[in-house]
């Protein structure tokens, strides 16, 4: 398996050290049962209206040093400065009794795979081992990660172990926020950012070592990066790559990196009880509140994290909880909340990471970022309801969706371990040990298997590299993926007949948007809006945080939202109308409030705006202005969208022309009440049904004028018009 076996055990003595391995100690009720439950109840006043039981199934087993580094040697911290607390937090990680092993192995292999539990330093500490043994003076060192979150707090706790500013010597870059300067040489980026920097850099002349951070994720745009990375490696032999994964499951980087030797981090991990619910819980999102009041009131002072699988249901959760804390009383210690998502303001997000006051206990809100990507110290209870969210997509049809499912039985081992890492943990998961045995799948699949590879193909492509089939994939998309793929692209008129880019798809490529969303902006020019097609270009890309919406000003918040639709403009021209009636309050906060927008979402809206603006210049297209043709922006936004185009039906459905399926309006969008004949959406989302998101009116012989190639009149024949009499205008219908 390794190119040389001995020196590849001599790395690695740790090989036959498993970290997961399970010990069945029988079943026994936890502490909290029913009875005990009551005891809790009555010590407190509070009764659980409906609690959950748990059976205590297994230990995970734990793997500690025995001479221990303690992190908290307290005995003179208060003559400490923070840097040299910090300096010692560093020491105590256990990545740090392999440094000069690491850097080593790391000198004597182009390509080297990381093995390493999480928490144990890979991603905080490599990138620094290998500036402190001098490799940035040859080049900067980029470190990928598949989260922006994840990017940005590393970043910056890097920054603060180096005693240096952020954006510095160490920076980071995520989509639409580049905080790094000529200075930065350790650049922490979304493995997106690193995979479109390859167009700019095709060779990453600039960099000395690349680190693809958490590969066990396997996202889309690290598969990518993968052949990409192998490829450059192969004539820059200056290069360093790194592979660092959380899994115990390293070989399959390792053959597919010509047997690169595989470096195992030692875990330091206490043991963690797995406990299941009893019965199947019916509604998760109660039973995990239930479960942090339960184990609030009962169990021993220790952090929570709740997995949960979006911000909605961490706001949901979030405002319950307070709601119920209430009710508690004061007896109880007190409990932080404290959520952590994706588009958390990076002010909110340093929350979770301070350290939590004495007494009191802290409940982290996460999505899936905290399983492997974010490690927050003093974790000592996880609930796990065994859920997230996870896109699928259907080829066949095109149609791509984000949807509640399963986890896999690895995430769930990851999840558990997070509450291993300081002390002896316990983890509670939401369903039965029967459910886990027979119902979560080994591993999860990876992205690139069930995602629309459009945007992928066209990066490719604009890399020079035209034979997709023949990419040197660690997991290959499923062909019919591609070939949609590719009639997207050529539908868009991003490749020509042979499949090559076309000077449309050249401009395209420049946007770091879906392909739909750049063909809307290349399109804008010929329409001579490109000034207003970009600023609703930006509101699209913020997502779908801009109105707001409280439980008790519904009303005015709705009305106040109305305003932007007078005329039954459609949500897009909406967008627009809320950014520039913003813009022309000179960008005021105030305005915001009293319109029931979020003033963060628009301030992100705006700089997104401004670096579109500038792209639009790198690809030569003028901003021009056409405000008072709606009409025309609305064909600019049918040349990206014209895929996805439905029409109403007579129970106030809607059918997606091509490839026909059952859809509805989203009920908070302008056109709900109004029902087009014909409409254009931005996004399907499944939740009670389909529904379309952002949808704007459209007249059925646009799609022929915009994309002949791929509709025809009979697709457009609107039978149910023809019928009417001469004089009877549309409206009547
Ligand atoms: O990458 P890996 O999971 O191996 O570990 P890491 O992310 O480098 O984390 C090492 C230590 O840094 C942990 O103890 C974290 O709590 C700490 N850390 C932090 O305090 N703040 C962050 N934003 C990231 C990590
Ligand atoms: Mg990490």
């Amino acid at each position: 398996r390794y190119r040389d076996p001995e020196a590849a055990e001599k790395m690695n003595p740790f090989a036959e050290q498993e970290a997961w391995e399970e010990h069945q100690i029988g079943k026994a009720t936890i502490k909290f049962g029913s009875k005990d439950r009551k005891q809790a109840a009555d010590d407190y006043q509070y009764v659980f209206e409906d609690g959950v039981e748990f059976i205590k199934a297994s230990v995970m087993d734990g793997t500690q040093f025995e001479d221990e580094l303690s992190s908290g040697n307290d005995d003179s911290s208060e003559a400490k400065t923070m840097l040299e607390k910090l300096q010692e937090d560093r020491k105590s990680l256990p990545i740090y009794r392999y440094r000069e092993e690491l850097l080593k192995a790391i000198q004597d292999h182009q390509v080297l795979v990381i093995v390493g539990e999480t928490g144990s330093g890979k991603t905080t500490q490599i990138p620094q081992y290998l500036h402190e043994a001098g490799y940035t003076k040859a080049g900067k060192i980029a470190c990928t990660q598949p989260r922006r979150v994840a990017a940005m707090s590393v970043a910056a706790r890097v920054s603060q172990e180096m005693g240096v500013k952020l954006g510095h010597e160490v920076g980071y870059s995520i989509r639409f926020e580049d905080c790094t300067s000529e200075k930065t040489v350790l650049k922490y980026m979304t493995d997106g950012m690193l995979l479109r920097e390859f167009l700019g850099e095709p060779d990453l002349a600039s960099y000395s070592v690349v680190m693809v951070d958490e590969a066990h994720e396997r996202t889309l745009s690290t598969d990518i990066l993968f052949g990409l990375v192998k490829d450059i490696a192969r004539f820059r032999k200056d290069l360093k790559l790194l592979i660092s994964s959380a899994t115990l499951d390293a070989e399959k980087f390792s053959d597919y990196f010509d047997s690169a030797p595989i470096f195992k981090i030692p875990g330091r991990r206490y043991p963690v009880e797995i406990h299941f619910t009893t019965a199947p819980e019916a509604d998760y999102i109660d039973a995990a509140i239930v479960t942090v009041l339960q184990i609030h009131v009962t169990q021993p002072l220790g952090d929570i994290l709740v997995f949960l699988t979006g911000q909605e249901e961490i706001e949901t959760v979030d405002e319950i909880l307070k709601h119920r804390i209430k009710g508690l009383g004061t007896k109880i210690a007190e409990l932080i909340i404290c959520p952590i998502y994706a588009n958390l303001p990076t002010e909110l997000q340093a929350k979770i990471f301070e350290p939590t006051p004495e007494g009191a206990r802290k409940v982290v809100l996460a999505t899936n970022i905290a399983e492997t990507s974010l490690t927050i110290d003093g974790i000592k209870y996880v609930v796990d309801p065994g859920f997230c969210k996870i896109k699928s997509y259907n080829p066949r049809t095109g149609m791509e969706s984000l949807l509640v499912n399963p986890i896999s039985k690895a995430s769930a081992e990851q999840r558990a371990g997070r509450s291993g890492r300081t002390g002896p943990g316990k983890c509670f998961r939401l369903y039965t040990k029967y459910n886990y045995d027979h119902d979560l799948e080994e591993n999860s699949v990876p992205e690139i298997q069930r995602t629309n590879l459009a945007n992928v193909v066209l990066t490719l492509k604009s890399l020079g590299i035209h034979d997709l089939v023949n990419f040197d994939f660690m997991d290959p998309p499923p062909s019919e993926a591609l070939l949609k793929a590719l009639e997207q692209l050529f539908a868009l008129n991003a490749l020509n007949s042979r499949g090559e880019l076309t000077k449309t798809g050249r401009r395209m490529a420049e946007f770091p948007l879906d392909p739909m969303l750049s063909k809307m902006i290349v399109a804008s020019d010929k329409y001579k809006c490109s000034d207003e097609i970009i600023s609703i270009a930006a509101m699209l890309s913020v997502g779908n945080s801009i109105f707001y919406r409280p439980k008790d000003k519904q009303v005015h918040a709705d009305n106040a939202r109305l305003n932007f639709h007078t005329g039954n403009v459609g949500d897009h021209i909406a967008l627009l109308n809320v950014y520039n009636s913003w813009k022309e309050t000179n960008y005021s906060t105030q305005w915001c409030y009293e319109n029931y927008i979020q003033v963060r979402s628009m301030k992100r809206a705006r700089d997104i705006r401004d670096q579109l603006e500038g792209l639009l210049e790198r690809v030569e297209i003028e901003l021009t202005s056409n405000g008072n043709d709606l009409d025309t922006i609305k064909k600019a936004i049918t040349s990206g969208f014209f895929h996805h185009s439905a029409k109403l039906q007579k129970n106030g459905s809607y059918r997606t022309v091509k490839n026909p399926q059952t859809v509805y309006i989203h009920p908070n969008s302008g056109l709900a009440q109004v029902l087009p004949r014909w409409v254009i959406y931005h996004e399907l989302v499944l939740t009670t049904k389909e529904f379309m998101r952002q949808v704007t009116e459209l007249k059925p012989e646009w799609l022929v004028e915009i994309a002949p190639h791929y509709y025809q009149l009979k697709d457009v024949d609107d039978s149910g018009a023809k019928k009417l009499p001469r004089g009877t205008g549309r409206a009547a219908l």
